[in-house]
């Protein structure tokens, strides 16, 4: 069996470990897993090392546990329909039970770690905290049209890249990685979750409908990067007034949609996308030749050609 499938089948046995009321939500996203990318990374970084193969897979259900339950709370905090082409878990049981179902999920991250090594609950409690910050600023922001793009990053730096750094470090740490390659390996998967959430944030504006529905974030005044780079080049004001419009309704949003690929936000956020992956791949000239600097270019490249356009 792959890793990846091994990972799912992990989850999806620790979701089913869950109390019967609380469950299904977890299990249902368990197996629909997407990529297991942060999974992924944390398996390349193991080879970093000599690392013991069924806790490399216990370790990447730990991380896509997190990055479970931080989704169970998005949806909530985002009032967002659809997750994995589906009915959103608070669509389904309702906010409070798909909030309880998540919270569930981080002390079962809680348990699980401490079975593996009680010195990794200290790394795990710092990366959710970093997560959990992230996504405040995330609410905080909203409808903030002079939000600097220093700050978006930073916010982009701990909702996501506190994860993929995380991922990274628990692997080249069950590696038994040199501790400057453990640096490294963490600089690399801050960078890189840093381009991936901005590509993310591209995609509520050109996303095919599918697996992520188009527009979420303009509605809820999230302005991601490519809104950010449009606002700056659209000196008439017009842009951040219609944003701002109480009634940015479905007539509105093709306007807006419409100006923000006119003033070039989706090209220029691309283009910081792309910085920060280069950036990422920089962070893996320190690590030695082999197997986990092919696996992590590899899973990196992977990703961009899947999320850039
Ligand atoms: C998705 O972002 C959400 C995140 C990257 C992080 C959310 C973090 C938390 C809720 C705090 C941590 C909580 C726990 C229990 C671990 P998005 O809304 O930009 O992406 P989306 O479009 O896929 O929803
Ligand atoms: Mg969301």
């Amino acid at each position: 069996m792959k890793y990846s499938q091994r990972v799912t089948a992990r989850l999806i046995r620790l979701a089913h470990g869950l109390h019967p009321a609380l469950a299904p939500s977890v299990v249902a996203l368990a197996a629909s897993p997407g990529k297991s990318l942060r999974a992924s990374l944390l398996a390349a970084c193991g080879r970093l090392g000599l690392p013991d193969e069924q806790r490399l897979v216990r370790l990447g259900a730990i991380v896509e546990l997190i990055h479970l339950a931080s989704l169970l709370h998005d949806d909530v905090i985002d009032g967002a329909e659809v997750r994995r082409g589906a009915p959103a878990a608070h669509v389904v049981v309702g906010g409070e039970a798909a909030t309880l179902a998540g919270l569930a999920c981080f002390a079962l991250v809680g348990t699980e770690t401490a079975d593996l090594d009680e010195g990794l609950a200290r790394i795990v409690g710092d990366a959710v905290a970093g997560l959990s910050y992230g996504e405040l600023m995330d609410v905080e922001r909203a409808f903030d049209t002079e939000l600097p793009l220093s700050v978006y990053t930073e916010l982009a730096a701990r909702k996501t890249g506190d994860l993929f750094g995380l991922a990274c470090v628990l692997g080249a740490v069950e590696g038994g990685a040199a501790d400057e390659h453990v640096r490294a390996a963490a600089r690399f998967g801050k960078a890189l979750g840093v381009a991936f959430q901005i590509l993310d944030d591209c995609l509520d504006l050109e996303s095919d409908g599918v697996d992520k529905p188009l527009h979420t974030d303009l509605r809820l005044g999230l302005f991601g990067a490519p809104v950010l780079c449009a606002l700056r080049r659209d000196t008439s004001g017009e842009l951040a007034g219609l944003l701002l419009s109480p009634s940015l309704d479905e007539s509105a949003v093709p306007q807006v949609h419409r100006m923000i690929v006119e003033c070039r936000g989706l090209e220029e956020a691309r283009e910081l996308a792309g910085r920060w992956y280069e950036d990422a791949l920089a962070e893996l000239d320190p690590l030695p030749a082999g197997t986990a600097r092919d696996e992590l270019l590899a899973t990196a490249s992977g990703m961009w050609r899947g999320r850039a356009r």
